[in-house]
Order: structure tokens, then C-alpha cells, then sequence
């Protein structure tokens, strides 16, 4: 077969680790999925920044909007992020265009998955998201195809490797929120506009694609309580160790009998749970399915672990697997309900 041509707009943390893994892994991903994988075209505000990856012989875009609809590519990989502008213009144009998307971008899916899932259906092209939700743990995978013959009462877990390092850090070594967020953002963990990170949207963002792959319901962020961890203090902390728990910023989807209640907030949980244990940048997903019950662990957050969900879509495309978005047709998807909870 042809090699696959990929083009690739943004080259942060991820872009730049995604082209350095293909390079290292290129003898062998030809090798399983039978077709050679070249970064043709890449699209980056600025060229001259370095980057500790080789670039040479790559054609440049300064508009990701151009790359996007460039006929030369098979496959675009949207690695901008935000949920309007650019990005979201990009992703129209590439569908239009008839290429399969790859992306990490949770906020666009999860304000327009429907919409873009449509359009891709119709085209009869894919949109691979692996990188949205919980970094390098295989969960959008996991959900879409591997627990297919369940019927799954509940998805739930520690979502943002963001606030669970603060969360942690403060606990263990006694700093301040400021200063662990600070740290987190040094260390490429947090989102370009930290708010998202800390006041609980991103956590939504994937609780609402995980919601769409397990139950059939439209990703919708309105339809979440949304509480982040901006006001969780030392002292809260310590106290709900004293009593025997550890503060974890939970994403939780759940099905009742007429909708699915979506919701994330800061909540105790028992310090002997596996999940109370999930510390640092680590994300953790607990899936309950009729047949099967199981906890995913892995890094949340980070340019190898982040880069890999990338990869991992591309070999997929490579070897000719695609899919639904969602894993549903995209008109079967029906409307979320908001978690009726009450709180304080
Ligand atoms: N800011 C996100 C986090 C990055 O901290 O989890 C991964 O989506």
C-alpha cells in the first residue's frame, strides 16, 4: 500500500512528541499495520522555535486551515486545541476535504462532537480522539470496541492529571495550590488557559465523551455539574486524612433508569480505594459493565503519554480501521440529563 501522509497542525508539547515517536517507531509501525506512516506537512505559529525534532523536508503551513484541506494528506491531526477558531474551522475543512482526523481536542468534541460526528459519517471518514480523554490510558478504545456486549451502568474517575498533581503535591509535601499549579504548568501538564484544568471543564470535557461512547448520549458539557477544586484548602485535606479519605476531583457518569446524570465535583473517597492511591499527573478510569468491572490507570497528562493515544489512532488508520466517532451512529445519539444533586 501508498504510505499514509499525515499532516499535522500544532506542534507543542504533543505535536513535537508525536513526530519524534513516529520517527523512532517508523521501521516498526510499517511492519505491523503494512503501510508506511510520513508526516508530510506540518502547520506551527512559530517555525523558528526549536523543537528537538526533525522537521527537514516537511512542507510548512503558517494556517492550520490550509493544511487541513490540502489534497496531499490523508490524515489530519488537530493538535491546537480550543473549542472555536482555529481548531474547530480546521477540523471542518479536513472533513470536507475527505481526510480522517485525529485529534486530542476534547473541548471541540465535547461542544461539537455531534455535529462533526455527522459530517464525518456522511463522508465516510473518521475522527480518532484517543489523546482527548485521559492521556495515554486506552480508554476511548476501550469503551468504542473492546466492552461493546456490555450494558455499562456507570463510568467514573480522576480525569485531569492537573488537579490530581496539586491535590496530591499540597497533601504530601504541604505546598500551595499556587505553587503546584505552577509547577504543573512547567511541566506541560496543565491546559494553555489553566481554568479549564482547575475549575473542573476539562474533566467535564472528557466525562462527556466518555459518556457518548458508554451510553449513547450526546457529549454536552451544559448538561454536567461542574465543581473544580479551587477552593479545596491544606486544611481540607488534612482533615479528610484525619478521618480516613483522600480529596479527589471525580468525573462521574452514571446511568438511571430514564437518562445518564453527569457530574464532577471534589469528593472523599476511602483511603484503602484503589482510586484514593491514583496520585500525581496519574489518571484512573472505572468502568462498570454488566459483564465486565474494571479500573484503567496511566498517565493522564504529558507529551510521551499523550503522543502515544496519537500514534496508537494513526496505526489504526494505517492498518484501515476507522469507525464510528462514538462508537453509536450519530443519529441515534439522544440528549444527556444533568445529575440532580443537591449540594452544601
Ligand atoms: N490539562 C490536562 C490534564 C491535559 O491536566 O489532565 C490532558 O488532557
Amino acid at each position: 500500500a501508498p504510505p499514509l501522509k499525515i499532516g499535522i497542525a500544532g506542534l507543542g508539547t504533543v505535536g513535537a512528541g508525536v513526530v519524534r515517536m513516529l520517527a523512532r517507531r517508523k521501521d516498526e509501525i510499517a511492519a505491523r499495520t503494512g503501510r508506511a506512516v510520513e508526516v508530510v506537512a506540518v502547520s506551527a505559529r512559530d517555525p523558528s522555535r526549536n523543537r528537538d525534532c526533525d522537521l527537514s523536508g516537511l512542507r510548512w503551513f503558517d494556517d492550520a486551515v490550509a493544511l487541513a484541506g490540502d489534497p496531499e494528506i490523508d490524515v489530519f491531526v488537530e493538535l491546537i486545541g480550543g473549542h472555536e477558531g482555529v481548531a474547530k474551522a480546521a477540523v471542518e475543512v479536513a472533513i470536507a476535504a475527505g481526510h480522517t482526523v485525529v485529534t486530542a481536542n476534547k473541548a471541540l468534541l465535547a461542544h461539537h462532537g455531534v455535529t462533526l460526528a455527522s459530517a464525518a459519517e456522511a463522508k465516510g471518514v473518521g475522527i480518532r480522539f484517543e489523546a482527548a480523554v485521559a492521556g495515554g490510558i486506552p480508554v476511548i478504545k476501550t469503551l468504542r470496541e473492546a466492552l461493546l456486549g456490555n450494558r455499562i451502568a456507570r463510568v467514573s474517575g480522576i480525569l485531569n492529571g492537573t488537579c490530581n498533581y496539586i491535590l496530591t503535591r499540597m497533601r504530601d509535601e504541604g505546598l500551595s495550590f499556587e505553587s503546584c499549579l505552577d509547577q504543573a504548568q512547567k511541566l506541560g501538564y496543565a491546559e494553555a488557559d489553566p481554568t479549564f484544568d482547575v475549575d473542573g471543564f476539562d474533566t467535564a470535557h472528557k466525562l462527556s465523551l466518555l459518556a457518548a461512547l458508554a451510553f449513547g448520549v450526546q457529549p454536552d458539557p451544559d448538561a454536567i455539574h461542574v465543581e473544580g477544586i479551587r477552593s479545596i484548602t491544606l486544611a481540607d485535606l488534612e482533615a479528610a486524612d484525619e478521618l480516613g479519605y483522600r480529596i479527589k476531583l471525580l468525573g462521574v457518569a452514571a446511568r438511571t433508569e430514564s437518562t445518564v446524570e453527569l457530574r464532577v465535583h471534589p469528593t472523599m473517597v476511602p483511603k484503602h480505594w484503589p482510586i484514593a492511591q491514583v496520585s500525581g499527573v496519574t489518571n484512573a478510569v472505572a468502568i462498570d459493565g454488566d459483564a465486565v468491572a474494571l479500573t484503567l490507570v496511566g498517565p493522564g497528562a504529558g507529551s510521551d503519554a499523550t503522543a502515544s493515544a496519537v500514534v496508537g489512532d494513526i496505526c489504526d488508520l494505517a492498518s484501515g480501521s476507522s469507525g464510528t466517532p462514538f462508537g453509536w451512529r450519530a443519529e441515534t445519539l439522544r440528549p444527556a440529563g444533568k445529575a440532580a444533586i443537591q449540594r452544601h
